[in-house]
């Protein structure tokens, strides 16, 4: 989704908030710009529709300074076109500006400036913002509010007085011709972090784009305002009184950014997946006490055994990891564990237990619904612990506790790795709190011992993933492609059904086996594709009953079994074995077919693999 970075420091802005923008480009997005103060502090804007890379072809070498502004711009108001492109002016072109977020009351805000005679260049919300603080900035009290003159010409006065009149979400950087050499920013519902160098200053929405230049960063807090230049960083609350701020240090992470070897970010992820799992179960797996220890969660064996119900929230792949979650969790711990959608949690003004523990599942870590779902369990009270990928992270700080699932950054908008990572952390989670109620040890044991093997059953099938490509053609061509599952499988077929269509474009319908022949069933006809996920547990024959229905009716049957399962494959039309497992670990391994056949079948349709239409990796709007 839409990326900011900034700089203010003696080097060549150009180049760095290039660079910057290179590194937000795997966020997804549509069109790029920047504005660089010139030698007498005049804007110079640069926008173009498209990659990074057209943008940089497009800046000529009049354009140059030491201090900018740069953005990716992911369409929310407004098509895809160059005037809708990021940074905004206003009229007199001294204030420019680049937004993340959504401007709610720009209706009423625009038609009050539009009666004030100022005029419009674009559809977007974020020109509203320039024009606000242009109004203020010139004291003219804007909107029919008085602002006293002698604080005209103030940029934070008029950032405050814009931002009180605003609702909505942002995350701004805001360049002032009038003052050379500073980069303005306020931060509301989108994530901002200052990246602190030597003599040189930078901002950004990501902290993966300050990483090549500095590890010491300082998060702006919502409600935040601040004031950056070569020197370092102030920061303001909106009613101006300053505010402290402290310096983090970002960890060294495990994992490349890099593509190395692969074509794709996502086939480098899916190959990076028995690394990633090795680095989320290292040191939180006891085997000789046949349990996990989550320190990050700090809740003793007292505290688990008191919870009476677990709530899982997340979205999209996440949701997915947290239906294995919850399944887990039941079948080991033995109370009740729901997962649920968080934009449908945060709306629906849900009952909160504050004796039940909540956990808000993002591999970024800044999904705006999420974060949402957060805020709504906290202000009823109760206990959020977050199970996140990206450190220091929005919904990480918001929750204070939780579990760092340690994927390494995952890049490609299609997550593949962070799922089994997330699924790794919430079976250490169950497996803990499955001990500390009625789990003997020897099934602890048993369980705890899987798991530290599952990375090498991971590789061990990635070495030979069997006929992909045979599946590859029964789907291209399909008109759509029917998922089923039972039990962890329903949640894999989904997670499967999503890869498809999000890599791929095909249209996807995921059902739970069961509930095939409540509806979906009609839609099957001769040679449509029906990829069933079968491992042999104990749902297994209930599963190849309805894959049995799915035949009768023409259907052709890509099926994921477990390897040795001849009578299984002996049903399907092209069969991919997996090695056998723990049952409840059996989504680890069931998910990797199904993630190179959407990195295949969208190769073979040319599609734009880590970076599909449409999609953002990090989605912080509602
Ligand atoms: C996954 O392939 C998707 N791109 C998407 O569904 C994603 O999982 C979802 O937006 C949640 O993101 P998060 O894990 O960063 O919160």
């Amino acid at each position: 989704m839409c990326g900011i970075i900034a700089y203010a420091g003696p080097r060549s802005a150009v180049n760095l908030l290039i660079d910057g923008l290179h590194r937000l480009e795997y966020r997804g997005y549509d069109s790029a710009g920047l504005a660089v103060q010139g030698s007498r502090g005049e804007l110079q804007v640069e926008k173009r529709v498209g990659r990074v890379i057209e943008l940089e072809r497009a800046i000529g070498p009049e354009i140059k300074g030491t201090t900018g502004i740069a953005h990716t711009r992911w369409a929310t108001h407004g098509g895809v076109t160059r005037e809708n492109c990021h940074p905004h002016l206003d009229s007199l072109q001294r204030i420019a500006v680049v937004h993340n977020g959504i401007i709610e009351n720009m209706g009423p805000l625009k038609a009050r400036l539009l009666s004030e005679g100022v005029r419009f260049r674009s559809e977007t919300d974020t020109e509203v913002i320039v024009h606000l603080i242009a109004h203020f900035y010139d004291g003219m009290g804007a909107l029919g509010d008085s602002v006293s003159p002698d604080v005209a010409g103030d940029p934070v006065v008029a950032l405050r007085s814009a931002l009180a009149r605003l609702r909505g979400t942002w995350g701004l950087a805001v360049l002032f011709a009038d003052h050379p050499g500073v980069v303005f920013a306020a931060r509301n519902g989108s994530p901002l972090v200052v990246g602190l160098g030597d003599g040189e200053t930078f901002l950004a929405s990501d902290p993966h784009a300050l990483t090549p230049h500095t590890r010491r960063v300082v998060f702006l807090q919502d409600g935040e305002l601040a004031r950056i230049d070569s020197a370092g960083v102030q920061t303001f609350r909106i009613d101006g009184v300053t505010s402290k701020h402290k310096v983090d240090t970002l960890a060294e992470e495990w994992g490349d950014s890099e593509l190395g070897e692969f074509p794709h970010y996502m086939l480098k992820e899916i190959h990076d997946q028995p690394e990633a799992l090795r680095q989320c179960l290292g040191g939180r797996l006891v085997p000789e006490d046949g349990t996990a220890r989550l320190g990050g969660l700090d809740l003793g064996p007292r505290e688990l055994v008191k919870l009476p119900h677990v709530a899982l929230m997340g979205c999209g792949t996440a949701y997915h990891a947290c239906l294995v979650g919850a399944g887990a969790i039941e079948a080991l711990a033995r109370i009740p564990a729901r997962a649920e959608i968080a934009s449908e949690h945060r709306n629906r003004n849900p009952v909160i237990d504050p004796e039940a523990l909540y956990f808000a599942v993002s591999q970024s870590g800044e999904t705006a619904d999420t974060h949402g779902a957060v805020k709504e369990v906290q202000v009823k009270g109760g206990q959020v612990m977050g199970v996140v990928n990206v450190v220091g992270s929005s919904i990480a700080r918001a929750c204070g506790r939780g579990v760092y699932i340690h994927s390494g950054p995952e890049m490609a908008v299609a997550s593949t790795k962070a799922f089994s990572n997330m699924v790794a952390a919430l079976l250490l989670f169950a497996l803990q709190l499955g001990r500390a109620r009625a789990m003997s040890p020897h099934a602890g044991k048993e369980l705890a011992l899987a798991l530290q093997d599952v990375p090498n059953r991971v590789a061990r099938y990635l070495a030979q993933p069997g006929p992909i490509e045979e599946m590859v053609r029964a789907v291209v061509g399909a008109k759509m492609v029917l998922f089923l599952g039972r039990g962890g499988s329903a949640a894999v077929a989904a997670e499967g059904a999503l890869k498809l269509m999000e890599v791929a474009y095909i249209p996807c319908v995921a059902y739970p086996s069961g509930e095939m022949k409540h509806g979906p069933i009609a839609l099957l006809e001769k040679g449509s594709p029906v990829v069933v996920i079968a491992p042999d547990d104990e749902l297994k024959d209930k599963t190849l009953s309805n894959l049995q229905e799915c035949r009768a009716r023409g259907a052709r049957v890509l099926l994921i079994h477990t390897e040795g399962d001849l009578e299984a494959a002996a049903l399907a039309d092209v069969a991919i074995a997996v090695p056998r497992c723990h049952p409840l670990l059996s989504p680890l391994l069931t998910v990797l077919p199904l993630q190179l056949l959407a990195y295949r079948a969208g190769l073979a349709l040319g599609r734009d693999i880590d970076r599909p239409r449409n999609l953002a990796k990090s989605v912080t709007v509602e």
